[in-house]
């Protein structure tokens, strides 16, 4: 049991009627309860004598971070906790959209209620809002405050506005959390500039290059191609500050605890604005030790699990999202391991299932899908995935190279494969994407694109080929539907649901055009939407098909996660199979077909998985019956059933 499960069960009398709760009670319960776990997991961070006086500090600040959050606030949080796990509902579907790009500022938003309802969303991940530098910011991933909303977006009144909406329509909301670094604009970073030496402490700046060699020995480097190396020189005050990411990105020091206490109230003050779910970006970065890659450190684990445990006591009705896009055997790690099991994040997104649903459309084959996921660690019962096909960052072909081998194939060699199917390598292939942070000394290299250009789509409309548009948007609409029925919340990327093709204006932009990731951040296309009810257009396919699959996985149960997905062999390389079952016999069996031909299934499978009665089969998705004739049953080129269990 996690501790949020153990505050519930705690708090079980009291949540029965909220009208008369004391919410400075429950809070009292909750520090008891968490107390012990904090303090192990502080002193295992900050193990120097001097530290107490920190810890000391961390107590206090505890109840008075408490008591910044509204009245309101403090009641939603025990409805949520009350609520139990919502996160695993299958009426969860989620959006991530740029505030901007999709409709002008968060008043936009609040105008495209409406929009989300008649989709079925009812999850919203806005991309960063606050306060970022002119010039290059990383898409608002470069922060200047963790709270003050930047101008283009509205004020914080319109946020506030927008959040009680939210609320009220029952929809939840998810932000960034920005934990690993500032900008260099950031206050911090502004006095570290001019010398304070408090908050030079607050990063990782040194004088001379023998510590950032001695790092840089074995730190990777996540954008080899635009900021090469893990240091930037600042002349102003002759030192090296650590930039993993972009040189604009300070990396924040940890093991100044300072740095935590601060960094918690930021937390908090983000999340007063109404916020749900936290989703704390690039966690796996958070701690650094020299002659270590510096990502995935047990100490990074503590100090989320500090963070969580932390919040928990003052928001227990807020989660936490681990943006780990690492391999399968250390995503899991972020749900929490052996004692820490359920009390690191709640939610992670599903990189592996992502990444092999892309390798699984190029090779036409699931032979890697349903290895890697046959040998997947199970994660913790109270915790979910975010299952997605495209997002504003690249696709990392975060494979397994040991599991590539085993079926025959040279990792090198199918990577390269991989690059050259989705980045224009290849005359055959459909895919328009392009390379991003390609690595020449490496060979390294990852995608980007829009769903529908990399799906083919693009390339379908220019040389105007009915047939291939017509399987680019059977594609769409297949891996949609995995991500929709597979266990976890399905997060749909703006303009995806109407079939948004790559947006090249990024290359008139000089803040932009060396990060091709923005092909795939477009605007969003109203007047698409406005027509979709006009006539039969690969956009109003796509949108009709996705709206009629969420509708049906809201009305069925069995699509919540309960860790209920089983995985079935389905003695066809180009097929994926598997089971979503419910506690009482009921249960779907998604199919999905990768090959541009039909293939066939053994109907053995299907009978002995009780899905057959009276030699017929039910489709959920296109309510129709199948009759089976033989003893194969055929599925067509991208096709993808639910069928429901008799
Ligand atoms: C996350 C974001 C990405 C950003 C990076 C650095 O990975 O998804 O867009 O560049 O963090 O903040």
């Amino acid at each position: 049991m996690n501790q949020t499960a153990l505050h519930r069960m705690l708090a079980l009398k009291d949540l029965k009627d909220l009208k008369k709760v004391s919410p400075q009670n429950l809070f009292d319960l909750r520090v008891t309860t968490n107390l012990p776990l904090i303090k192990e997991l502080f002193y295992s961070l900050y193990k120097d004598p001097k530290h107490d006086l920190y810890f000391k500090e961390l107590l206090e600040l505890l109840p008075s971070l408490f008591q910044t959050r509204s009245d309101e606030l403090k009641l939603h949080d025990l409805y949520l906790l009350k609520k139990g796990n919502w996160y695993q509902s299958e009426n969860m579907v989620g959006m991530q959209l740029y505030v901007d790009l999709f409709n002008n500022n968060l008043k936009g938003i609040e105008e495209k209620i409406p929009y989300f309802k008649t989709l079925g969303i009812n999850f919203l991940h806005l991309m960063p809002i606050t306060t970022r530098p002119k010039g290059e910011n990383d898409g608002g991933y470069a922060v200047n405050s963790y709270t003050a909303v930047d101008r283009r977006f509205g004020s914080k009144k319109d946020l506030l506005s927008l959040t009680s909406k939210l609320r009220a329509e029952g929809i939840y909301l998810m932000l960034d959390f920005v934990v690993n670094h500032t900008s260099d604009e950031y206050p911090w970073a502004k006095k570290a500039l001019q010398g304070s030496a408090k908050y030079q402490g607050y990063y990782f700046m040194y004088p001379d290059r023998t510590i950032p060699d001695a790092f840089e020995a074995s730190l990777p480097e996540v954008f080899p191609a635009t900021s090469p190396g893990n240091f930037t020189y600042r002349k102003e005050i002759d030192h090296w500050v650590m930039t993993v990411f972009n040189s604009y990105q300070w990396d924040l020091n940890y093991k100044n605890p300072k740095v935590f206490l601060e960094m918690l109230s930021n937390l908090v003050a983000m999340i007063n604005s109404g916020v749900d779910v936290v989703r704390f970006d690039a966690l796996a970065f958070l701690w650094k030790n020299i002659g270590t890659n510096s990502q995935n450190l047990p100490e990074a684990h503590m100090l989320i699990s500090l963070f969580r445990m932390c919040l928990q006591t003052i928001a227990p009705g807020v989660i936490f999202l681990a943006e780990a896009i690492v391999a399968p055997k250390e995503i899991i790690k972020y749900f929490g391991e052996g004692n820490r099991e359920g009390n690191e994040c709640d939610v992670a997104y599903n990189a592996s299932l992502m990444a092999l649903l892309w390798n699984s459309i190029a090779t036409k084959k699931t032979l890697l899908l349903n290895k890697t996921l046959q040998n997947s660690l199970p994660k913790p019962q109270e915790s979910t995935w975010i299952n997605y096909v495209r997002c504003h960052d690249d696709i990392g072909l975060g494979l397994d190279d040991h599991y590539i081998s085993e079926l025959g194939w040279d990792p090198w060699l199918h990577r390269k494969f991989l690059l050259d199917y989705y980045c224009q390598g290849l005359d055959w292939s459909p895919a328009v994407g392009y390379q991003f942070m390609y690595n020449p000394s490496t060979g390294d290299g990852r995608i980007t694109g829009s769903c529908a250009s990399l799906l083919g789509l693009e390339k379908a409309i220019r040389i105007q080929h009915t047939a291939a548009i017509e399987h680019a948007i059977q594609k769409i609409l297949m891996l949609h539907g995995i991500i929709l029925s597979y266990g976890g919340i399905p997060l749909i990327y703006a303009g995806d649901e109407i079939g948004t093709l790559n947006d090249y204006s990024y290359l008139d932009d000089d803040h932009k055009k060396y990060d091709s990731r923005w092909v795939n951040r477009p605007s969003h296309s109203w007047q698409t939407v406005a027509n979709l009810k006009e006539k039969e257009t690969p956009s109003s396919i796509i949108f009709n098909g996705l709206k009629h699959m969420i509708s049906i996985r809201k009305k069925n149960k069995v699509f919540a996660d309960a860790n209920n997905t089983i995985l079935h062999d389905p003695r066809n390389p180009h097929l994926f199979m598997f089971e979503r079952s419910g506690k009482n016999k009921e249960g779907v069996l998604v199919l999905a077909n990768f090959d541009e031909h039909p293939q066939i299934l053994g109907v053995d499978v299907l009978h002995s998985l009780g899905y057959v009665k009276d030699g017929t089969l039910s489709d959920i998705l296109s309510s129709q019956k199948r009759k089976l004739n033989s003893g194969l049953m055929e599925v067509q080129p991208y096709e993808l059933l639910w069928l429901a269990k008799p």
